[in-house]
């Protein structure tokens, strides 16, 4: 069968024949691969600055955001059956018996970092016409959201972030009891950094839950991201227009960051301007560009005299993709064309190879494998 796939070696990719998987154990379950988005990561990839083919292999076939649709089951499987929608996770656990999270089936807190994940490290992904994997990786998506669901993975991002964060603030004496009919971010603000899919998505999200949501990002470009965060609920704040001072100026107190833009000193100049009592949450992987001066001691003052927590996150477990399933559900009856319209362009398997190393552009592209 065809793949599309990485050959670090050759400094390669392109497409290429890949045995067909069969089903090796009764847990199993096949896929044929629908879609793939491409994100940041797969171009970091493609560039040969990440990413690991499997032990013994030359290639990777890349992809890890994928909808497939189940055309076998092993004989003891239970959560799924052929014609089935499925979004698969990403990341697998790592075989030490000692690694508490793997073995709780949360190999997205792995920590003995022998992991793998699929389309990016040590694992074959999904840019490939079959895929085959155990059922307790898989997702049944329904099919009312099949045209957006690929969008399920990116989405599992902001799910994970926010699980946490209404974790981190169960700290707060005050922490807005639960009203019944009120989404618990009501009379918070956020900031999202970066319009990518990720962070609007993650708008997306806050928006649902409540906040009053700002994203901030550089050039709106010809998707009209401006516009289509207006249509959400959100505001718009273009980096050209407005320095950070400003945006937090304009916000209010900043409750929550959400960065979505893999921007590091955009994102600790924000730091400087996270409000009392706030989160600032990374989620971006920069490449590294070298060292960029910043005023710590500004950052370090607002971080203690204002109560503030920073974390990072990756990755994501079976709770953050069924909220994400829900929530594109959600999205999809709220906003359907914006939802609709964070995927920019669908390109055939044949033509993946040029999508992956050429200038990206538009907001999520997607290859359509079948
Ligand atoms: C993927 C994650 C993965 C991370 C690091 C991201 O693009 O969405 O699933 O854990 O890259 O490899
Ligand atoms: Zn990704």
């Amino acid at each position: 069968m065809k793949a599309a796939a990485v050959v670090p070696a050759q400094r390669e990719v392109r497409l290429m024949e890949h045995p067909e998987p069969a089903l090796a154990s009764p847990t199993d379950v096949k896929l044929r691969v629908l879609e793939v988005g491409v994100c940041g990561t797969d171009r970091e990839i493609v560039t040969f600055q990440y990413g690991d083919p499997p032990a013994g292999s030359e290639y990777l076939v890349i992809g890890h955001e994928s909808l497939g649709e189940v055309v076998e089951v092993g004989a003891a499987v239970t959560r799924t059956r052929p014609g089935d929608l499925i979004v698969p996770m990403v990341r697998r656990p790592c075989p030490r018996p000692e690694c508490g999270p793997c073995r709780a089936g949360r190999q997205d807190f792995c920590v003995t970092g022998e992991f793998t994940e699929r389309g990016i490290r040590g694992a074959h992904g999904f840019m490939t016409e079959f895929v085959v994997d155990d059922e307790r990786f898989m997702n049944v998506v329904p099919p009312a959201i099949r045209d957006v669901a690929v969008l399920t993975e990116p989405l599992t991002i902001a799910e994970k972030a926010i699980a946490e964060v209404w974790k981190v603030q169960q700290r707060l004496p005050a922490s807005r009891p639960a009203e019944p009919g009120h989404p618990p971010g009501r009379g918070q603000r956020a900031v999202v950094l970066g319009a990518g899919p990720v962070g609007l998505l993650g708008a997306m999200l806050l928006v649902e839950a409540g906040f009053q949501t700002t994203v901030y990002s550089r050039a709106s470009g010809p998707h009209d991201k401006a516009g289509l965060v207006r249509l959400l609920g959100g505001e718009y704040i273009a980096a050209e227009t407005h320095t950070l001072e400003q945006l937090a100026a304009h916000v209010g107190n900043v409750d929550l960051v959400y960065e979505a833009s893999g921007a590091s000193r955009i994102a600790f100049e924000m730091l400087a301007v996270l409000g009392t009592n706030g989160v600032f949450v990374f989620t971006g992987v920069p490449g590294r560009k070298g060292p960029v001066e910043l005023d710590t001691d500004r950052i370090m003052r607002n971080l203690v005299l204002n109560n503030q927590v920073v974390f990072g996150t990756v990755n994501a477990g079976r709770d953050a993709y069924e909220a994400a399933i829900r929530d594109l559900a959600t999205f999809a009856a709220r906003w359907p064309r914006p939802l609709r319209r964070l995927i920019t362009s669908r390109t055939p398997l044949a033509g993946a190879p040029r999508l992956l190393t050429g200038e990206p552009a538009g907001i999520k592209s997607v290859v359509t494998v079948a």
